[in-house]
C-alpha cells in the first residue's frame, strides 16, 4: 500500500543542489571560480600544477611548495610494469577512454594507500592519479600505434611532459603555455556528471580509484566529455564557414543534438569559451590554419538566433586539439588528464565529511495488484 506523498521531482536533477563544496563555483551567468579565484585570472597566470595544488589543498602554493609538488608528480609518473604489459595486451582499436578506465582500475592494485581514506592518504593517491592518468594516455596511445613509450622529461611541466611523451618531440614554449591554460579550464566544474559519479562512488566509502573509474566511464559519453571528440567530426563535416549556417539550420530542423552547444548550468554563455576561442584563433594564426574559428563563430551566431543556445568549451577545444596534432580519439582522454585533479579534490572533500549520496526515485510502475499465485500460466 503506497503511503507516501508525491515527492518533488526534477528530471535529470536539473537545478537540484546535491551537496556542498568549497572547491569550485559555476555561476550560471558565465562565471567560474576555483576556491574563490576567478578562472580568467587563474588561466592567465597559473600553470596546471598550481591549479591542481589549489584544488587538492585549498590554497595556492608558494614557490617552494609548487616546486615540491611538481617533483612529487614527476616522481610518480611512471606506470608499474604490469600495467604496461596489460596495455600491450589490449586490442589496438579499443577507444582510449576505455583504455583509460581499464588502466585506472588496474593502477588501484599498485597503490599502497588504496583503502586508507584519511585526508593525507587521499592526497597522496590524488598526486599519483594526476601523475599516472597522463602517462596512461600517452603510453597507451604509443603502444596502440606500435611504438614504445618514451621516458619522461622532468624538466618540463605536466602539460609540457604530456606533449613530449605523446609525440617524442620537444614542444614549443607557446604550446606548453596553451596546453597549461586548457588543462586549467578543464580542471574542475563543480557537480558535473563525472565528478558527481565520483562523489556518489566515494560516498559509499569506496576508494579514490573506484571513484575515478566511475568518473572515467561517465566522462566518455557525448553529452559530457565525449562532446569534444564529436565536435571535431561535426566541424570536419561542415568544412568551411560559408557552409556552417545552412548545416546548422538543417541539423536543427532534423532535431539533432549539436555537439559543443548547450549547458545544464550556463544559460548566458560558458565562462571558458572566450579563452578557448582566443587559443583557437592564436593557434590558427601561428600555423596558418585560421579557418576553424570562423566556422565556430558562424555556428555560434546561428545557434543563438535559432535556439538561443550558447556554445560550450568543447566546441573550441575540438579544433584546438586538432591543431595540436592530437588524434581525435584522444580529445576526451586529454580532458581527463586535467579533470582527474577535480575528481580527486571532490573525493577528498567527500571522504572528509561523508554522507551517503542516495536519492529517491519517483515510482511510475503499475499500482499495487493481486499476485496471481501458482495457478498462472
Ligand atoms: C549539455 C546538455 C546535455 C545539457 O542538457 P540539458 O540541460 O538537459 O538541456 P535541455 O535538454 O534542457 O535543453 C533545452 C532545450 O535546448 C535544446 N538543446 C540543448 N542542447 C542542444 C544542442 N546541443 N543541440 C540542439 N538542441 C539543444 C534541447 O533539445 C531543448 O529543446 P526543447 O526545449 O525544444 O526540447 C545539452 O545541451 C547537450 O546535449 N549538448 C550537446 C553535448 C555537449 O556539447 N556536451 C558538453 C557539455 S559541456
Amino acid at each position: 500500500m503506497n503511503t507516501e506523498t508525491k515527492p518533488a521531482y526534477s528530471p535529470g536533477l536539473a537545478g537540484v543542489v546535491a551537496g556542498e563544496t568549497s572547491i569550485c563555483w559555476v555561476d550560471p551567468n558565465a562565471g567560474l571560480m576555483y576556491r574563490g579565484y576567478d578562472i580568467h585570472k587563474v588561466a592567465e597566470q597559473a600553470n596546471f600544477e598550481e591549479v591542481a595544488y589549489l584544488l587538492l589543498k585549498g590554497e595556492l602554493p608558494n614557490a617552494q611548495e609548487l616546486m615540491d609538488f611538481g617533483r612529487e608528480i614527476a616522481a610518480n609518473r611512471e606506470l608499474p610494469e604490469p600495467v604496461l604489459d596489460m596495455l600491450r595486451l589490449l586490442p589496438k582499436r579499443m577507444h582510449p577512454m576505455d583504455v583509460l578506465r581499464t588502466g585506472v582500475s588496474m593502477l588501484a592494485a599498485f597503490d599502497p594507500d588504496l583503502n586508507d581514506h584519511s585526508h593525507e592518504a587521499n592526497v597522496r593517491k590524488a598526486i599519483r592519479l594526476i601523475a599516472r592518468v597522463s602517462t596512461l594516455i600517452t603510453d597507451a596511445w604509443r603502444i596502440s600505434q606500435g611504438k614504445d613509450p618514451i621516458a619522461d622529461n622532468n624538466n618540463l611541466t605536466h602539460a609540457g611532459n604530456f606533449l613530449y611523451k605523446l609525440t617524442g618531440k620537444d614542444p614549443e614554449t607557446w604550446q606548453v603555455r596553451m596546453l597549461d591554460t586548457i588543462f586549467i579550464l578543464y580542471a574542475d566544474h563543480e557537480f558535473n556528471a563525472s565528478t558527481f559519479a565520483a562523489r556518489v562512488t566515494a560516498s559509499t566509502l569506496a576508494d579514490m580509484y573506484a571513484a575515478c573509474v566511475s568518473a572515467c566511464g561517465t566522462l566518455k559519453g557525448p553529452l559530457h566529455g565525449g562532446a569534444n571528440e564529436e565536435s571535431i567530426y561535426m566541424l570536419n563535416e561542415i568544412g568551411t564557414a560559408d557552409r556552417a549556417e545552412a548545416w546548422m539550420k538543417d541539423a536543427l530542423a532534423k532535431k539533432k543534438k549539436i555537439m559543443g552547444f548547450g549547458h545544464r548550468v550556463y544559460k548566458s554563455g560558458d565562462s571558458r569559451v572566450p579563452i578557448m576561442r582566443e587559443i583557437a584563433r592564436d593557434y590558427g594564426q601561428r600555423i596558418g590554419k585560421p579557418e576553424w574559428v570562423p566556422i565556430c563563430e558562424t555556428l555560434e551566431k546561428t545557434m543563438e538566433r535559432e535556439k538561443g543556445l550558447c556554445a560550450n568549451v568543447d566546441l573550441y577545444a575540438a579544433p584546438v586539439f586538432t591543431m595540436f596534432g592530437f588524434p581525435s580519439e584522444l580529445n576526451t582522454p586529454i580532458f581527463a588528464v586535467s579533470r582527474v585533479a577535480g575528481w580527486c579534490a571532490h573525493v577528498i572533500e567527500q571522504h572528509d565529511n561523508n554522507r551517503l549520496i542516495r536519492p529517491r526515485s519517483l515510482y511510475v510502475g503499475p499500482a499495487e495488484r493481486p499476485y496471481p499465485g501458482a495457478a498462472r500460466g
